[in-house]
C-alpha cells in the first residue's frame, strides 16, 4: 500500500531523512518511534505530500505522491487523514462546523446526512452533545478527540497520527489509544502513529519502527522489537514496568 524508497530530505545543512526505506502493510497499525527532532513529523508530511523530498519516492496506492502537485496531489490524498501534532481545530467555528468542514467541501451528502455523521463521530470519540461548543471551551484532551472526530467523519482509508497522546494524562491517553484501535476496526483503515509513548505504541501497534539517523533502523512486531539490542530501545524498555508482551492484552 505504501512504499517509500530512498527518501532524503535536508533543511539547509541538516540532513533529516537520509535514504529512508519503508513498506507499510495494508490494514496494519504501524507505530513510529524515535528521538525528538529525528524526522518523524517530516516523514508524515512527505506521506501526505505537503513536503517534497530532495531524493527518493513515495508511492501510495499506485500514486507517486512525491511527484504530484496541485489537483492531482489533492485527489490522491483525499482518502487520507492526518491528526497533526497539536490537534489544530478552527478556533472561530463550533465543534460541529469544524467536524463537518471537509464534508461540506468534498461530499454530496445532504445537511441531514452530514448532521448524522457528525453526531455519530462525536459519539465515537465520547463527545456527544458538544456540537455547539467552541474549541476554546474544550479541554486539551477533548480538543484532540474533536480533531479525531473531524478526521474519522470522512472515513479515510489511511490515517496518520502525529503524537496523538502527547501532553495528555494517562487516563485520557488510554482513551485516545482505545479510540485509535476502535477507529481502526470500524474503518478498516491503515494507520501510522508517531508517538513518544511506548505504552501507547505497545497497546495499538501491529508493528513498531524506530527512526534513527534518517533511516528506519529497526522495524518488527512489538515483542521482537522490544528485545532488539539498541540504545534507544533499551531506554524504552527501562521506562515501562509492564512486560511488553502483556500490554496488548489490556485491550
Ligand atoms: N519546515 C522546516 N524547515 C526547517 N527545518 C525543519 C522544518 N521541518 C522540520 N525541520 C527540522 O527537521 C528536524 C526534524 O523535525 P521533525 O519535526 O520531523 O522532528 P520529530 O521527529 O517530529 O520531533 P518531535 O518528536 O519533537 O516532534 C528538526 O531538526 C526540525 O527542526
Ligand atoms: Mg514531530
Amino acid at each position: 500500500m505504501i512504499k517509500i524508497r530512498n527518501l532524503t530530505k535536508s533543511f539547509k545543512k541538516l540532513k533529516v531523512l537520509d535514504g529512508l526505506d519503508l513498506d507499510v502493510i495494508p490494514g496494519e497499525t504501524l507505530v513510529i518511534l524515535g528521538r525528538s527532532g529525528g524526522g518523524k513529523s517530516v516523514l508524515l508530511k512527505h506521506m501526505i505530500g505537503i513536503m517534497k523530498p530532495d531524493e527518493g519516492t513515495i508511492d501510495i496506492n499506485d500514486a507517486r505522491i512525491s511527484e504530484l502537485e496541485g489537483p492531482d496531489l489533492y485527489k490522491a490524498v483525499l482518502n487520507m487523514g492526518m491528526l497533526f501534532q497539536g490537534a489544530a481545530l478552527f478556533d472561530s467555528m463550533t465543534v460541529e462546523d469544524n467536524i463537518a468542514f471537509f464534508l461540506h467541501e468534498h461530499s454530496s451528502l445532504t445537511e441531514d446526512e452530514i448532521r448524522d455523521r457528525v453526531s455519530h463521530a462525536l459519539e465515537i470519540v465520547g463527545l456527544a452533545g458538544t456540537e455547539k461548543k467552541m474549541p476554546s471551551e474544550l479541554s486539551g484532551g477533548m480538543r484532540k478527540r474533536a480533531a479525531l472526530a473531524r478526521l474519522i467523519v470522512y472515513r479515510p482509508s489511511l490515517i496518520l497520527y502525529d503524537e496523538p497522546t502527547t501532553g495528555l494524562d494517562p487516563m485520557t491517553s488510554m482513551q485516545i489509544n482505545e479510540l485509535i484501535v476502535k477507529t481502526q476496526k470500524e474503518l478498516k483503515a491503515t494507520s501510522i502513529v508517531v508517538t513518544h509513548d511506548i505504552l501507547s505504541a505497545l497497546y495499538i501497534g501491529d508493528r513498531l519502527a524506530l527512526i534513527d539517523k534518517g533511516k528506519i533502523a529497526h522495524i518488527d512486531q512489538p515483542d521482537t522489537f522490544m528485545k532488539i539490542d539498541n540504545p534507544i530501545i533499551e531506554f524504552l524498555r527501562k521506562t515501562i514496568s509492564q512486560d511488553p508482551a502483556k500490554v496488548r492484552e489490556l485491550r
